[in-house]
Formats: C-alpha cells, structure tokens, sequence
C-alpha cells in the first residue's frame, strides 16, 4: 500500500510518501523556521498563512521526488490533532480536497501516536514499551501496548519541555528553536555550574517545566543575561535540568510498569545529551532505549502515514467527514 500522509499541526508543512507503513519513498518538509524566529516561539496566525501558501507546492514536489502521480497512491493520511487549529484546517482542507478528487479513502491521524510510531520507517522495536513524546507542544508517558493502544501514564502539567526549552532561549537572546540554540550553547559548558531545580521529583509521572522556567527568568532578572563566558554554564546547567527530569521519570515508568524497553519521540528526542543520559541510565536498569534518527524527531509526514496505513488497512475510511481537532486526544482515533 502507497500512502500519501500530510502533516501540518504546527509549523512544519511536510508532505511525505511511504510503502507498506515502513518504506520512506519521498519526503518534503517546508520548515518556517525563519517566519517565526523574530517571535522566539511560533505564531499561530503566521503559521496557519504559510500552511497555506506551501500546502500543494509540498504535495506536488513529494509526488515529483518519488517519480510517482497522485492517482497512483492507494490512501491519503492527515495529521487530524492535536495541534494549533488554524495550521491543522490547512491540512485537513487539502487532504480531503484530494481524497475527494482522486476517490481515495482518508484518515485522520492522532500526532503524538505519529511521533510514537515512526521508528518502524527504521527498525523494529517490539511490543510493549514504555513510549516518551517529548516536544514543543507535548511532554506525555504512555505504554505503547500494540501499534494502535497507548495507555498513558502522565503528561506536562503546565509547559512541555521544547516550550521551557524555547522561552528560555528567547530569555537568553538566543535563535528559534531555542532547544537546539540551548544545545550548542551548552557545548563545552558545566552542568552543575547553577543548581537549577529539578520540577516534581516525586512519585507521580506527571511533569511541570514551568517552575524550571521560572527559575531561569528570576536568575536573568537578578543577574542579567549571562556574558559570553557564562553561557555555556548556564545552557549547560538548564538542559541538565530538564534532561534529568525526563530521564528519571521515564526509568520510573518503565521500571513501574516492569518493562524493559523505553521509546523516546518528538523534536526534544533530538537533544544529544537526553540521548546520552538515557542510554546511561537505561543501560545501569537493563533496559533497551530506542530514539528515531535526529531528523525523524522534529514534525514530519512519514509518521504520519506510517499509522496512516495500519488505519487504512482495516478499512477505515474518515471521508468528508473528517475534521481538525486541536484537544485530540491519544484515544480518539
Ligand atoms: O516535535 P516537534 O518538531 O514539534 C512539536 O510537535 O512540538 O518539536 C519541536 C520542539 C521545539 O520546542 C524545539 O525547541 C525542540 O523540539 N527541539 C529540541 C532540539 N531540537 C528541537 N530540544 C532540545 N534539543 C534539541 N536538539
Ligand atoms: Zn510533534
């Protein structure tokens, strides 16, 4: 089965084609990056606009690079939620114009289960596991207990982790996305150079970021910005602190949960350090930890199709009837 999945919850527009919910043949993603860099975050208004603008150019090209016609997919999956809704309308208006056009089924897709399942464009990695969507808009503990059940198990309470990661970076002067600016900016630095709080260390597997955030702001309102030399300190000592929470909370699960293999998905996953420490700490428990390739984290369309098609293939079909969702939950696919 060849399915054409689409993916506009946020801000990056991307159009991408995959055989068999596993075999990437195309891809286009159309990052506005630069649209929403002077703001330090993503503005909707803006966002949904540009949607606009690169939604069909993005589907033309990913057909062109894959040498293939519309016609010729068998299946049209939507990122349907949750997400921004203007940005997410774009979307979904395409692809049903498409599906209409072409008479082929359509699905609509639940993001945060997109994230979870792209490493199988990759490899394989056995049911269950314990399944970390860690980005911008989400910070949320499931098991993945088969391709189509997730049972959560905690979320962000207030602000996810690219959010902290973002407002922090913006705080800083430094460029959108503010993790991977915080990133280099943290290279060479010491991480233990300020005693940032670690947010809710208890038992619950519920996160919070906002008080870290908060934490960061008062230190910059106290101390000013950190000079050039005291950055990477800073950067360094911010990104231990998040990297910190998201590793032991998500060892808890899995060790509450008596699992043995931990799942890690959405742009934050890209974060090197995250990387390293979960392996590190995953490794100490005997758990296995698999991430997607760096640039398979960020928002992209091959995961979308990739659920797309197990949907597909029971028959599903959402036709005109599928709308936006922007409070999507895991369970209402
Ligand atoms: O999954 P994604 O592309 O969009 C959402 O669904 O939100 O994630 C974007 C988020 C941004 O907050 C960005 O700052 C963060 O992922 N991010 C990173 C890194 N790369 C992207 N955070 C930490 N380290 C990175 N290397
Ligand atoms: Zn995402």
């Amino acid at each position: 089965m060849l399915i054409l999945g689409i993916e506009s919850s946020c801000d990056e527009c991307a159009a991408a084609l995959v055989a068999d919910g596993t075999r990437l043949l195309a891809q286009k993603i159309a990052s506005q990056i630069p649209i929403h860099s002077p703001y330090g975050g993503v503005v909707p208004e803006l966002a949904s606009r540009d949607h606009i603008r690169k939604i069909v150019p993005v589907i033309e090209k990913t057909f062109a690079q894959a040498g293939l016609e519309p016609r010729e997919c068998d299946g049209i999956a939507v990122t349907a939620g949750p997400g921004l809704i203007g940005s997410l309308l774009v979307g979904v208006m395409a692809a049903k114009a498409l599906a209409w056009s072409l008479e082929k089924p359509l699905v609509g897709v639940n993001h945060l289960q997109a994230h979870l399942r792209v490493i199988f464009l990759e490899r394989e990695f056995p049911y269950p596991h314990v399944g970390l969507v860690v980005s911008g808009g989400h910070t949320s503990l499931f098991v993945v207990e088969g391709p189509d059940r997730l049972k959560p198990l905690g979320r962000t309470l207030d602000d996810a982790a690219g959010e902290a990661f973002d407002k922090v970076a913006k705080l800083l002067g430094l460029s959108y996305p503010g993790g991977v600016s915080i990133e280099r900016a943290a290279a060479g630095g010491d991480p233990r150079a300020i005693d940032f709080p670690r947010p809710m260390p208890g038992k619950r597997l519920d996160f919070s970021f906002s008080g870290l955030k908060t934490a960061a702001a008062v230190r910059v309102k106290q101390a000013g910005a950190p000079a050039a030399g005291a950055l990477s300190d800073f950067a360094a000592s911010f990104q231990e602190a998040v990297v910190d929470t998201l590793v032991k909370k998500t060892i808890a699960a899995t060790r509450r949960e008596k699992l043995s293999r931990i799942l890690v998905a959405g742009g934050v996953a890209a974060n090197r350090r995250l990387r390293a420490k979960l392996e590190v700490g995953a490794r100490a428990e005997g758990f296995e930890v698999a991430f997607p390739s760096i640039s398979l984290c960020t928002d992209n369309a091959a995961m979308v199709a990739a659920v797309g098609d197990s949907m597909l293939k029971t028959g599903r079909d959402d036709g005109m009837q599928l709308d936006a969702n922007a409070g999507l939950s895991w369970d209402v696919t």
